[in-house]
């Protein structure tokens, strides 16, 4: 079966799409565009070490079986065990290993997306009704701001899928995300350094982009808490602070939504949030990156590699100095 149902959300297997069919109807490899204020106000803040068993990307992969052992670049994925323990949730703690421990027993059952705003057709989806959306697998790079990455071989559908769905209007331009508020059983958001909840946009064109995506698993599994149970958005060729974890709500808007990081921080952090080697965090070098698991540190593909995907939405040469 494709999704161990960890969360207790409940979908006869019959109408989960086999592994075998969803890799054979879409390969990432074949398919190009696929698989692929201190430190407390930092969007990814400079972590603390490298997880224990660093050492190991790629070499311990698993629980669940993948398509690839790496992505398209000939990268090796990151272990399960890396991508579940080295997280960035300032929902629970800032620090890269909380997660995984206080995000334990966050439930995320039952779980409904409120897509509405400018739309013809606005929908609550039930989780339930989310995951019978085709599970494809991709395997895609996501690189945070302060300079680390990894190579995660998420589950999802592409975000294109709801969006079309709803039918945005004409004056729809944007689309705007907001993650779960849930104090009682995030710690985190008792922090008032932030203005909860966590906030994301893209503009309507990125969010149709094939690359973006809503996550519901990695590695053949559920997502973990930690990772943004139950739903996810990746936008592999951005800075990893816009991949929003808990989606409740998109909605489409006709204006640039101010995203918690803007908000934050607003000398450091732009809108669009490509990844550029050639524009500099104020407080770091955005050049290199430090792969987890590796030693040595790598330079920094443009757009994170997806150059050839992405680069025809940002004609505007101004777009490269928004981090
Ligand atoms: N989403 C929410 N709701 N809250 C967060 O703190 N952190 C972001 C992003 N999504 C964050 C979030 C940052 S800074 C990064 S780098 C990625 O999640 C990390 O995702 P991962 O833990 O799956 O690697």
């Amino acid at each position: 079966m494709l999704i161990k149902k960890k969360t207790g959300i409940e979908i006869p297997s019959s109408e989960i799409t086999p592994k075998s069919l969803y890799l054979s109807r879409r390969q990432f490899m074949t398919a190009g565009t696929l698989l692929a204020a201190g430190g407390l106000l930092a969007a990814c803040a400079p972590g603390q070490s490298a997880p224990a068993g660093e050492e190991s990307a790629a070499a311990a992969p698993g629980p669940g079986t993948v398509s690839a052992e790496t992505d398209e670049l000939g990268d090796p994925l990151n272990s399960y065990e890396d991508i579940t323990t080295y997280n960035n949730y300032y929902e629970f703690n800032t620090t890269k290993d909380g997660p995984a421990k206080l995000a334990k027993n966050f439930p995320t059952s039952p779980w409904q997306v409120e897509v509405s705003g400018l739309v013809n057709k606005p929908k609550t989806y039930a989780m339930e009704d989310l995951l019978k959306f085709e599970q494809e697998e991709r395997i895609y790079r996501l690189r945070c701001v302060e300079a680390w990455s990894m190579v995660i071989p998420w589950l999802g559908f592409p975000l294109a899928k709801i969006l079309n769905e709803v039918e945005p209007t004409a004056e729809a331009t944007f689309v705007r995300f907001e993650a779960v508020e849930d104090p009682k059983n995030m710690p985190g958001q008792n922090n008032p350094m932030f203005p909860w909840p966590y906030v994301e946009g893209l503009r309507l064109d990125e969010a149709m982009n094939d690359l973006a995506i809503l996550s519901t698993g990695l590695y053949g599994e559920t997502l973990t808490p930690q990772n943004g149970a139950p739903i996810r958005l990746v936008t592999p060729w951005k800075y990893g602070f816009k991949s929003i974890k808990a989606i409740v709500k998109i909605e489409l808007v006709d204006y640039m939504p101010t995203s918690l990081w803007m908000e934050s921080a607003p000398r450091e952090y732009g809108f669009y949030s490509n990844v550029n080697p050639n524009v500099n965090h104020p407080r770091w070098s955005q050049a290199t990156e430090r792969r987890i698991g590796e030693l040595g540190r790598r330079e920094t593909l443009m757009f994170n590699g997806y150059e050839e995907q992405v680069a025809h939405m940002y004609p505007d040469p101004d777009y490269d100095t928004h981090l």
